[in-house]
Parts: C-alpha cells; structure tokens; sequence
C-alpha cells in the first residue's frame, strides 16, 4: 500500500527520501514522488511506474533540507504522472502526500471548484491540498487543522509549504505515521522500515493527532490543538532484518529465517518440563479469558488461516467454543457480541483496514479485544485491550510465510496458557509445550532438504489447476498452502477440507492434475488415506505431505514430501513449510516478481 517518507534536517534531503521510498518498496506501489522545499520554491517531481523512473527526473545535487516523499498504490484514479503524489495547490505553494482515503472528497471538489479552484487530477488528495490552500494565512499547521476538520475519511498526510521552509505538517487518523527522531533532524514515515538506516528512535502518532516537525523540534497536538506528551520509542528491528542480506528474495529469506524467528517467538514464554507458559501479555486479563463464553479470531488472508488453526486450538485445550469470522465479513454484518465474548485479531501488520475495523466494531460492542500482532505499535496493537506480539522481526516479503508460523505458534502458546487455567492436565500441558520447543529445529530440518520442493514446483509448475487437501489442523494448511501458490506465482489453486471434495470439487479431478495432500500421522491419516484413493482414482498426481518413516504414503504419491513427527495440533506449523516452498519455486520458474506479485501490497490499508 502507499508509503510516506519525509524529512527534515542539515544533510539534503532528497537521497534519504529515495532510500526511505526504496525501502517502502515492498509493500507496493505504481508511481512516486517527492516535494522539497528547495529556498521559496518547492520542487515536485512526480511519476507512474517504478522509482527508477521517478529518479531519472530527480537532480540529486538538489541542496534541499526538507521535503517528503510517496509511493502509491492506486486504488481510485488510475496509476497516472498526474494521480502520482505529492499534489500541490492552485498556486504550487503547498503540497500534500496522503495515505487513505477522504470520502467527502468529490463534495469538496465540487465545493472548491465553485469557488474557481482547477484541478489536475482524480485524486481525492488534491481537494485536501486546495483545501489547505484557501485556509492558509501564514501558518501551515493551522491551515491544516482548519482542513482536517472539514473531511471525514482515513489518512495519514504530510504537508510541506514553500512559505515556511524547514517544516512538516504531519497529521493522522487511521493510517500509520512515526516520526524518527535524530541529531538536529527529524524524520517521518509511515513504516518503521523507510527510516531505520537513520534512527530506531521514534514516536508514534495516535488517531487524531498531528504534529509539526522541524529539524530540533517536534510538537505534538490534537487536531483540536490540545497539546499532547509522548515518549520516545525504541524501535526493535535492525537494519539487517529489512535487508536482503545475500538472499535473492524476502520471501526465501523469511521461509528461511522461521527456525531463528519462532525461537524468538517462543523464548522467554514456554518451560517445556514444568507445562507452563508465561504470557506477559495476557497476565492483566487472563481471569477474564478464563471465564470468557466464547472467543472469535478474525483477521484476513494468511492471518484467516492461522486464526483457522487457533480455533482448533483453542475449543481442543481451553474447551470454550470458538469461532473463525473473516474480518471483512465480521465487520458489516451485525454479529452477535454477548457478555462474555473476547474477539481476537490476528495480524502481521497490525493496519490490516478490515481487521482494524471489526476489531473497534466488536470493541463498540462490549467485547473485550485481544491482538496477536507483529509490529510493535501499530494500530491494532494500541487498539486492543492486551495481546501478544509475534517478535518475528519484520516480515517484508508479500506473501506472509514467517508471521504465519508465529501466529500459530502464539495462538498455540495462549490456548495451552488458558487451558491450563481450565481443564489441561500438568501432564498434557507439559508433553504439548515440550513438541512445542522442538519445532525450530524441526523446521531447520525441513529446510535442508528444500530441494524436494523444488523438484515438485519444477514438474507441475506449467499445470494451471492446483488443488490442496487437508483435514483437521491441516484443513487450513491446505487453504495456506493454495493461497501461497496463487498469489505469487498466478497459478489457479483450491484448498479444501479433504472430505468436500466429494461434494463437487471432485468433478475437477484430471489425469495429471496436481493435487498436494497433507497425509501426516494421526487421527485422519486414514480418512486421508482414502481421499488420496478417490484421486488417484480419476488420475489425479499426488502430492503427498508426510510424516518421516511413512513409506506407505509413498506408494500413493508421485511425489513425498517428508515432515517430521509432531503433535497433531502442532503439525501445522510443519506441514506448511514445503507448501511455501513450492509456492516460490513455482513462481520462480514462471518468471513471477516474488517479491512483487502483480496486483497486491504488502499491507492492505484500504477496504
Ligand atoms: C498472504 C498475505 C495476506 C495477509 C493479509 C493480512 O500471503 O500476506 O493474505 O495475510 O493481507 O495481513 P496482516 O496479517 O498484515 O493483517
């Protein structure tokens, strides 16, 4: 989604805003550009396409010390030069780069075209820069104020004004911003990761506030200018996390990273001998989760898939009913809240547009909120009432293989947490953490023969029609592992429970076909075992995903992709790995941008 850099300092402005707009690459975009406040002029330079083209236009001898910079991810106005941010007023004096969406803004067009305003563009950016502009009597930060409060709508904005050098208006309701904070320089963005090359020290700016940013001096206020305190923040990535570091993709980067990262998840929070977890978290609410009559996990995509495994998580080892509700469904359809209801969001991100949204829809009803997210600060986060982060470092790579482990692996360690409080035996709690604190190393061990996966993606990645099955626990890794291969590699796949394949989807079946089956040890193995009869029946080629030691399976199977032996609820966390790496293999050999699939942003801020 769109991305928001801005600066202001001694050092020139303009390469720190490129490398921050680099940085912010991946979460997508189709154009880009920048305002610097160069003297009492602004200099806009602005694009369709990649940053390499914006950059063509730039004079990177531009002295400047202030200015912002944008990447957009068109949502409405196609990706043009002229919908490109920043989107200056009539007179070019103030200029405005926007993330979000203003829903009043054709009102106020067609109010500011009245008034004798032309406009550039179809962006709804541009009546807030005009709107600005007829505000503004010498005082930047009022005039924006002033606009503020005639638009409804989310946004995180930043404004510069070539009639007051050295100064960024910031402002935000409902789309991330922080501000970093050097030596005689301040920073802006809208994702840690734009600015970490140049301090990890930060403030987060809250729904409704706004700042004025000037190289030594930031002030905070409410839009309805009330002065407001904050703490400086210590941001917990490195550099190295959102680099590259020798890989070729982040997406193999962070399926490669999991062993390291779940350790991370995991440390400080599980005693596999005594059965216990500590949750820190959780400790001011857990008497309320104890009692709770009924949990909802909701979240999007990947997320939707790991809450799936949670819910069966959770009715297993707490024993209190749970439901899985898409947040984009949860969020419009006047769900049932009684007392007594705890509504989870599960996010990576922490912005997800809808899950944010059903998660203040289920706040306003009277439920109590938890989030499972990873990065720290971000809206979810400081919207619920106590949750759990990920601690995965940052996941840069579109599709999400590493947050979705540790949104198991979380949802795992908080069902085992209350259910020792409800009806877990000490015994039982113990030999599950005990699997548990083996699964790092269990997936190290998959990842040394990634080569398997690779011979797969190789032989079927010219077939068009994948299908996945699995059942119990490995139901949602069926639906992980299509969403994987589509979204990256534009092959069409279908996850399902094993068993509705009967019900229609069979008719698809074809000599040849890729069918991958999540056949590992335990109380579906037969069940699955029959499935895999029904297709092979038709001529469907199987996939099989396996426990070690199963040489049965490979008498069913073209292909076995060994897993190695763990707890059925905890299988997930396994059996996924390959279905990553086929994915990206599989899109490798197709050509495909791994990093930059076609048509999707890393995080979707908007409906
Ligand atoms: C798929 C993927 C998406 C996200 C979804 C939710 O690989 O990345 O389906 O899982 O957009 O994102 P978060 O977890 O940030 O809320």
């Amino acid at each position: 989604m769109c991305g928001i850099i801005g600066y202001v300092g001694q050092r020139p402005a303009l390469p720190i805003l490129i490398d921050g707009l680099r940085r912010l690459e991946y979460r997508g975009y189709d154009s880009a550009g920048v305002a610097l406040v160069d003297g009492d002029k602004l200099r806009v330079s602005k694009s369709a396409g990649r940053l390499s083209v914006l950059e063509q236009l730039l004079d990177f001898k531009a002295t400047s010390t202030t200015g912002v910079g944008h990447t957009r991810w068109a949502t409405h106005g196609a990706p043009t030069d002229a919908n490109a941010h920043p989107h200056l007023d009539a007179t070019g004096r103030i200029a405005v780069i926007h993330n979000g969406q203003i829903e009043n803004a054709s009102a106020l067009r067609t109010y500011l075209e009245r008034q004798g305003f032309v406009f550039r563009s179809e962006t709804d950016t541009e009546a807030l820069a005009q709107l600005i502009s007829r505000f503004y009597q010498g005082n930047l930060e009022q005039a924006v104020r002033q606009a503020l409060h005639e638009i409804s709508g989310a946004y995180a904005i930043a404004v510069v004004c070539a009639d007051e050098p050295g100064v960024i208006v910031a402002a935000r309701n409902g789309g991330p911003l922080l501000i970093g904070v050097g030596k005689g320089e301040h920073l802006l963005a809208s994702d840690a990761a734009a600015i970490l090359a140049h301090t990890s020290q930060v403030v987060y700016l809250s729904d409704g506030e706004m700042a004025r940013i000037t190289a030594d001096h930031v002030s905070l206020t409410t839009l309805d200018a009330m002065p407001v305190t904050k703490d400086v923040e210590e941001i917990e990535w490195s550099l190295d996390e959102i680099e590259l570091s020798g890989y070729d993709h982040f997406m193999l980067k962070e399926i490669t990273e999991q062993p390291a990262a779940l350790e991370n998840c995991l440390r400080g929070r599980i005693e596999p001998r005594a059965g216990a977890v500590h949750l820190g978290g959780l400790v001011d609410c857990t008497r309320e989760l104890t009692r709770a009559k009924r949990f909802i996990l909701t979240g999007c995509g990947t997320a939707w898939h790991a809450a799936l495994v949670g819910e069966y998580l959770f009715e297993e080892l707490i024993r209190t009913p749970t439901e899985t509700e898409y947040a984009s469904e949860f969020r419009y359809r006047n769900p049932v809240i009684d007392d007594g209801t705890v509504v989870i969001a599960v996010s990576q991100s922490g912005e997800t547009a809808d899950t944010l949204a059903a998660l203040v829809e289920a706040k306003q009803r009277g439920a109590a909120v938890l989030g499972v997210v990873n990065v720290v600060g971000s809206s979810i986060a400081r919207e619920t009432d106590a949750g759990i982060y990920l601690h995965v470092g940052p996941e840069i790579g579109v599709a999400s293989t590493k947050a979705f482990t540790a949104q198991v692996a979380v949802l795992a360690m908080m069902a085992c947490y209350l259910g020792r409080r409800k009806h877990l035996s000490p015994a039982a709690a113990s030999q599950f953490i005990t699997a548990l604190a083996q699964i790092p190393k269990q997936i190290a061990d998959i990842l040394e023969r990634a080569d398997q996966a690779k011979i797969v993606a190789e032989r079927y990645c010219g077939m068009e029609n994948w299908l996945y099955l699995g059942r119990g626990y490995n139901y949602p890794v069926a639906l992980e592992g299509a969403l994987k291969l589509k979204e990256i590699s534009y092959i069409h796949a279908e996850g399902l429970p094993a068993a509705e394949m009967k019900h229609g989807p069979i008719a698809l079946i074809h000599e040849g076909m890729p069918v991958v089956v999540i056949a590992t040890a335990g109380s579906q193995y037969d069940r699955i075992s029959n499935n895999i009869a029904q297709v092979r029946a038709r001529g469907g080629s199987i996939i099989a995903v396996a426990t070690e030691g199963d040489r049965e399976i490979a008498k069913l199977a073209e292909h076995v992709l060994y897993v190695p032996d763990t707890i059925e609820p905890l299988q997930p966390l396994l059996t996924v790995v390959p279905l990553q790496l086929i994915a990206y293999h599989a899109a490798l050999l197709r050509g495909c941008n791994v990093d930059k699939p076609r048509n999707l942003a890393k995080s979707v801020t908007v409906e």
